[in-house]
């Protein structure tokens, strides 16, 4: 398990009870090498830590990370006034074996991946919004993971700020640094 785990198991723990718990900020790199960044969804962290979130692949961020996988998530827990910054790789899963992810979801949830094109503009088709069906996997969902290899994390819950940082060098490694 990363090092740096515990801290966010225990942030997230302390507001559980608000739905921005999972809220984080995923940046990207956009396809005219300007930045990009939106609120996405925490979704939980694979078998070897890589952290997971679901998107359409119709989005623009799907286009992006095929170009350049490398990311920036921010995580900000109001509670423990903490921040943490992850940097990674992203890469996607597409195939069958997310039906388990589908599963998880809301009804309400699913119907999301059979809206028009995100994105584009809109046109009002309140009888195709109707017939959305939800039990099969949608060829629009995919999975992304975040193969994590800088985190850096900031608390401000005291009048001396903390910060410190992990690299992931073979094994990671904890340096304390300043604010
Ligand atoms: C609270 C909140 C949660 C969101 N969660 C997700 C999510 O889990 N996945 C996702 O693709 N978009 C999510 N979105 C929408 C994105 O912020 C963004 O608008 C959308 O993905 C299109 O982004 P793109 O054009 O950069 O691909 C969420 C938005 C908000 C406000």
């Amino acid at each position: 398990m990363p090092p740096w785990l515990s801290q966010i198991n225990s942030a997230q723990r302390k507001e559980s009870k608000f739905d921005s718990y999972r809220w984080v900020q995923l940046a990207t790199i956009g396809i005219d090498n300007t930045p990009r960044v939106r609120t996405v969804v925490f979704r939980g962290w694979s078998e070897s830590y890589e952290m997971e979130i679901y998107t359409d692949k119709r989005s623009q961020k799907y286009y992006e990370l095929d170009l350049n996988n490398k990311v920036e998530i921010c995580w900000l827990f109001l509670k423990s006034k903490c921040q943490f910054r992850f940097r990674g790789t992203a890469s996607f899963d597409i195939t069958k074996a997310n039906q388990k992810h589908w599963d998880s979801l809301s009804e309400k949830s699913k119907c999301m991946w059979s809206w028009p094109c995100p994105g584009e503009l809109f046109v009002n088709q309140p009888e195709k919004a109707k017939k959305i069906r939800t039990d099969d996997l949608s060829d629009n969902f995919a999975l992304i993971k975040i193969d994590i290899n800088y985190v850096d994390q900031l608390i401000l819950n005291s009048s001396v700020h903390k910060r410190r940082k992990w690299i992931l060098n073979k094994e990671w490694k904890e340096e304390r640094i300043n604010p």
